[in-house]
């Protein structure tokens, strides 16, 4: 019995202790490139013989406002991820209609990057959903924002929806880098990003997928990922019906 708990609590610790390494890693890289970039191009715009005209001024500026969204977003995150660890997840569960919802998504990505062409395939009399209207759009943005930021040339992706008894199924494809089954295993943990050097070197600290589960988990539903290295990734996700539903209003 002392043996058996002593190999757990020896795996346990490994474990943690990779998930910190993997924290450090992570968070200074994620740190430190926008803060490079920033006071880069900071130095470079105060100095006195600096001559650029307008249109240059406004591209450096305007990196220097990606780059502080993108420390934003990852203060935000950490605290999302911080949040959840500490089980103060507040939710606030509603009868939803999913259609309205992935539309405004998708009008919003278009928006923010016309290059992406999305095929909606939404079936009709899609039942209603029982879930918290602001997090399942933050699970939808952060599934979209992947297939976007993974699929660095063939910019196409399809939001379908089914229906089965229980439950409705969201699901994000993309012809994009896929995963390898080796990665597939991790990628819903804190900090775990894809092994391949090229994803290495994209921005992201590997918590959108941390949150997405723990979101959809708080819902009584189910978020799991099909993919292909090289061909495509298709992330879904379930949410309980509402006749089906059995969930208090605040969950955690
Ligand atoms: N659509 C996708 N195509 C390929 N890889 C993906 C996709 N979505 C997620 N991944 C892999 O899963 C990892 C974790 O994703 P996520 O938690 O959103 O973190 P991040 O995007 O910040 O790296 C990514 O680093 C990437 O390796
Ligand atoms: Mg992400």
């Amino acid at each position: 019995m002392n043996g058996i708990l002593n190999v757990r609590d020896i795996t346990r610790e490994r474990e943690e202790e990779e998930q910190r390494s993997r924290f450090i890693s992570v968070i200074s890289h994620e740190l430190q490139t926008p803060i490079a970039i920033i006071k880069g191009y900071a130095s470079t715009l105060a100095r006195s013989d600096a001559m650029l005209d307008p249109e240059a001024l406004r591209s450096r500026l305007i990196a220097v406002e990606e780059e502080a969204d993108r420390l934003n977003k990852l203060v935000g995150n950490l605290l999302y991820a911080s949040r959840i660890q500490a089980g103060g997840l507040q939710m606030e569960i509603v009868p939803l209609e999913l259609p309205r919802l992935i539309e405004g998504v998708v009008r919003r990505l278009q928006a923010k990057s016309p290059d992406v062409s999305v095929t909606l395939d939404l079936p009709p009399n899609l039942p209603t959903v029982m879930a918290d209207r602001d997090r399942v759009e933050e699970v939808l943005q952060n599934l979209l924002d992947n297939a976007v930021k993974y699929s660095p040339r063939q910019r196409s992706l399809t939001l379908a929806c089914s229906v089965t008894g229980d439950e409705v199924i969201v699901s994000v494809s993309d012809v994009g880098m896929g995963i390898s089954l080796r990665d597939q295993e991790h990628i819903f943990n804190r900090f775990h990003r894809a092994s391949n050097g090229m994803i290495q070197s994209m921005p992201g600290a590997g918590l959108g997928l941390y949150i997405c589960r723990a979101i959809v988990e708080a819902h009584g539903g189910h978020i799991w990922v099909e993919s292909t290295l090289h061909e495509g990734s298709t992330f879904s996700f379930s949410l309980p019906r509402v006749e089906k539903a059995h969930l208090p209003m605040v969950v955690f």
